[in-house]
């Protein structure tokens, strides 16, 4: 077991260099953050809170048991999409526990826009699905919308991932015997009435509470009646008379306590504790933005951050002479077993071939995996791809795809073209992934885009005979080097749930031991490698 010491505090003037520096980088994460958590803005909350209804996060708050935390999924959804319209992506969704027992929670936020749904909206939902899905957690719908925002109607309805896929989700989850329970807390129209129809227990709120297909404007559109909302769908009438819901609650707090009176009844099984004992690092991991190098071209020390977020500092190595670009090794996170990738340079042949190879040993011992990116991409030139670097790139992407153990991404530094594919990236399907706040992700960085079309440019004039001055080169490049810098962001990211959450790296262990958690007490899936190309 190889047992990290570190040597990283010897320079004290660049540590509080680049502590300095990573305030900054904080700050601007903390600025977004705030706008997200703001909701709907002072006017819209006042308006809600007059029918005497809670704000969703005093919803989520009150649900949940008191002093335990929150696995906010997808806070900074929306941000800067819809001309800044749409905050949180007017859906709250995250991991709480409820009577012991962690839960999925989703709350409308009605504030924004009367909680309609905006295709961001969809896609947190679902996303929050997936993860509830993933780890057999229950899920809690705290329903407060108005149905689809209709000028985007194109973008929400008809896909394969679009609103219908939201129902499909609570039948499957349901006949896998995970729990849905909606509590409808204010309205719930049109498609949206699905949500509470199709859950296995609903609880509505007297007055705020509304239940419809089609709402009062629909019906005298339709047939001319006027009928107020709470005698066409109100708590009274579902509960007596259409039985579309199952519980009559007083208010928001009667609710709350009904909702965690069905989560409370005996369930399939605990919530287990972790195989062995947690372990704190032997360096804190308070260090680690000082251990991060203010300029983004120099080196993250891979060794220094393992030392602030492995228990006890120990990584047992996986062929740590081969392949040293890429250290693989177990440990534990939180007392939770876990294999760990990082990249402590390009990958090569050697480095994705033993990846390969550690993913095999991880599944075969149900071990969950953690992939740290730092990763500008596979090594290119003549030599590597005479030696095929291609089809061990291929060998590691084979292996991160099919690998069936729970994975968990995190961006601590770049994460770039097919170097995200090998490390996780999200479309390989990891459990939950985040970003520090100094990292970025593209499919490759803003220079290289900028000389890589510069050439082109330059290819295609010479074909017309015509040439690309220095300052005519300099001019082309200039807004691409621009937009990539303004598009890889942390909250960029975030802003489209490329990721889930950016994360402090002080709060990293926390994340990834709840993850752990979460993963532990769920379901695993046997693992079957495809063909991998020799
Ligand atoms: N699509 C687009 N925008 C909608 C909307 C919808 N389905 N429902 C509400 N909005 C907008 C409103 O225009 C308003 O926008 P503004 O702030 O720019 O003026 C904002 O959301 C808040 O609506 P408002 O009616 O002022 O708030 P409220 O809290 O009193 O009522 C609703 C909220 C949702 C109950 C009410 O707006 C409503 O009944 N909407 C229609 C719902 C519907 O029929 N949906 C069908 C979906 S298929």
């Amino acid at each position: 077991m190889a047992i990290f010491h570190s040597s990283a505090r010897s320079s004290e003037a660049s540590f509080e260099q680049n502590c300095t520096a990573y305030e900054v980088l904080r700050e601007q994460v903390r600025a977004v953050q705030s706008v997200s958590i703001a909701g709907g803005g002072q006017k819209a909350a006042g308006i809600h809170a007059s029918r005497n209804k809670l704000m969703p996060r005093e919803r989520i708050n009150t649900l949940l048991d008191p002093g335990t935390p929150f696995l906010e999924v997808g806070q900074l959804a929306g941000h800067g999409l819809y001309e800044g319209e749409v905050p949180s992506g007017g859906i709250i969704t995250g991991i709480g526990m409820v009577t012991g027992r962690p839960c999925m929670v989703m709350a409308n936020d009605a504030t924004v826009k009367g909680g309609t749904y905006y295709p961001i909206t969809i896609k947190k939902q679902v996303r929050a699905q997936a993860i509830a899905r993933e780890n057999g957690l229950p899920c809690i719908y705290l329903v407060d919308s108005g149905g689809a925002f209709l000028p985007l109607q194109e973008e929400i309805f008809p896909d394969e991932h679009h609103f219908g896929r939201i129902f499909r989700n609570i039948a499957e989850m349901s006949s896998l015997g995970i729990k849905q329970i909606a509590a409808v807390m204010g309205s719930c129209t049109a498609g949206g009435a699905y949500i509470p129809a199709m859950c296995d227990e609903t609880v509505i709120v007297k007055g705020n509470g509304t239940i419809f297909l089609g709402g009062p404007q629909l019906v005298q559109a339709a047939t001319g009646d006027v009928v107020d909302a709470e005698t066409l769908g109100g708590a009274d009438v579902h509960t007596r008379l259409s039985g579309v819901a199952d519980h009559f609650a007083d208010n928001d707090l009667h609710a709350l306590s009904i909702v965690r009176d069905i989560v409370a009844r005996p369930g399939p099984k605990p919530f287990a504790p972790p195989p062995q004992a947690p372990v704190a690092p032997l360096y804190d991991a308070t260090e680690l933005p000082g251990l991060i190098p203010e300029n983004p071209k120099q080196p993250i020390p891979a060794r220094e951050i393992l030392a602030r977020l492995m228990d006890g500092s120990e990584l047992n190595l996986y062929r740590e002479r081969y392949g040293p670009t890429l250290i693989c090794g177990t440990g534990a996170i939180g007392g939770y077993p876990v294999g760990v990738l990082i990249n402590d340079g390009p990958l090569f042949s050697e480095s994705a071939q033993k990846a390969a190879n550690f993913i095999e040993l991880c599944t075969q011992s149900n071990i969950p995996l953690l992939f740290l990116h730092n990763i500008s991409g596979f090594m290119v030139g003549v030599e590597y791809e005479h030696g095929g670097i291609a089809k061990d790139g291929a060998k590691m992407v084979n292996a991160v795809s099919t690998a069936r153990v729970p994975k968990f991404s995190v961006i601590i530094g770049g994460s770039y073209g097919a170097g995200n594919f090998a490390m996780c990236g999200r479309a390989f399907g990891p459990r939950l992934m985040a970003m520090w706040p100094n990292a970025r992700t593209s499919v490759m960085g803003g220079e290289q885009a900028a000389t890589v079309l510069a050439l082109v440019r330059q290819e295609q004039l010479a074909r017309q005979g015509k040439t690309f001055g220095a300052d005519e080169v300099e001019a082309f490049k200039q807004p691409i080097r621009d937009h990539y810098a303004a598009h890889s962001t942390p909250a960029y990211a975030a802003s489209r749930l490329w990721i889930d959450s950016v994360i402090d790296p002080a709060d990293t262990r926390q994340w990834l031991a709840m993850g752990l958690a979460l993963a532990h007490n769920g379901p695993m899936e046997p693992t079957r490698f495809g063909v991998f190309r020799m």
